[in-house]
């Protein structure tokens, strides 16, 4: 395995290895890598053949007021777990060399990106596909694989490939889950003791909602009211947002529910805001 901080160094090897023939996967990632990340690994693993793991914590996409500087890392070790998973190449750039001083061009999504995480984070999104943007041009990939916990984001990157004419095939990954059901996320370790505790709730909630709408509930009131209801004390002043909407254009939906749906949240704990999400789909078809 090797690993490459330099963007140039980078790109010429992806352009070496499609010319060879090769179908190239990435993963990007921010580091800090669990089994979440490491299921993505294998996607791309079975679907290319060269897998490159971009390890990058890009500071556009956090906000003056976020947790960039406390964001989990771990070199080695993340290094140590792509080597296990038979990862090609780790691309760890600096952000200097990644990001101009005076860099002024951004990509931006202004439709997707207007709820949920978009609206509570102004400016992340235009982070996010900025540097998938630029990840994408620097590693070449036929295709490359997201996680579904952050369902906004790779719904809003599925758009900017297509109307920015990407050549590369997107594709998701399950959530993973720990046994109690909280949603893998670097960010879990920054949780204390007690919201450790409480996490497991937006999960637990998420399900209470999908057997309701399984049951024939298709009232997003009465639904979102089942969340917060599970949800005990971390409702509402914890709750950042909590949404029923459309799982494809991610609009608001009304009663009754008739489209595949997404129900998703996004909690505020001490220090860390996490987030996850259900598909409601399957029992929204008739
Ligand atoms: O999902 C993430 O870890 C990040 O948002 C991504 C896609 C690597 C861009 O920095």
């Amino acid at each position: 395995m090797q690993v490459v901080r330099d963007p140039q160094a980078m790109q010429a090897m992806a352009l070496a290895k499609r010319r060879e023939g090769a179908r190239i996967g990435v993963v990007p990632t921010m580091g800090f890598l669990h089994e979440g990340h490491l299921s993505l690994v294998r996607i791309a693993k079975a679907e290319s053949d060269w897998v490159i793991l971009t390890l990058f914590v890009n500071p556009t996409q956090f906000g003056p007021q976020e947790d960039l500087d406390r964001y989990p890392r771990d070199f080695e070790r993340d290094c140590a777990l792509c080597e296990a998973e038979g990862v090609d190449v780790v691309f760890a750039p600096e952000t200097a060399a990644i990001y101009a001083p005076d860099h002024t061009v951004y990509v931006v999504e202004d439709v997707l990106t207007s709820g949920l995480c978009g609206a509570s984070r102004p400016g992340h999104f235009r982070g996010v596909l900025t540097v998938v943007a630029k990840l994408f041009n620097l590693t070449l990939p036929d295709m490359a694989v997201f996680g579904e916990k952050d369902a906004q984001q790779i719904r809003v990157i599925r758009r900017m490939v297509r109307d920015m004419n990407f050549p590369v095939r997107i594709v998701g990954g399950p959530i993973l889950r720990e046994a109690d059901g909280l949603a893998m996320s670097s960010r879990n370790k920054n949780l204390d003791a007690a919201s450790r505790q409480k996490a497991p709730r937006l999960c637990q909630a998420l399900c209470a909602a999908r057997d309701a709408c399984a049951a024939g509930e298709r009232n997003p009131v009465a639904l979102r009211h089942i969340v917060l209801d599970r949800l005990g004390d971390l409702a509402p002043g914890a709750v950042d947002y909590l949404e029923l909407v459309d799982d494809e254009t991610l609009e608001p939906l009304g009663e009754p529910l008739t489209r595949p749906a997404l129900i998703a949240l996004a909690v505020q704990f001490p220090g860390v805001r996490l987030i996850d999400n259900m598909r409601l789909n399957s029992f929204i078809s008739e």
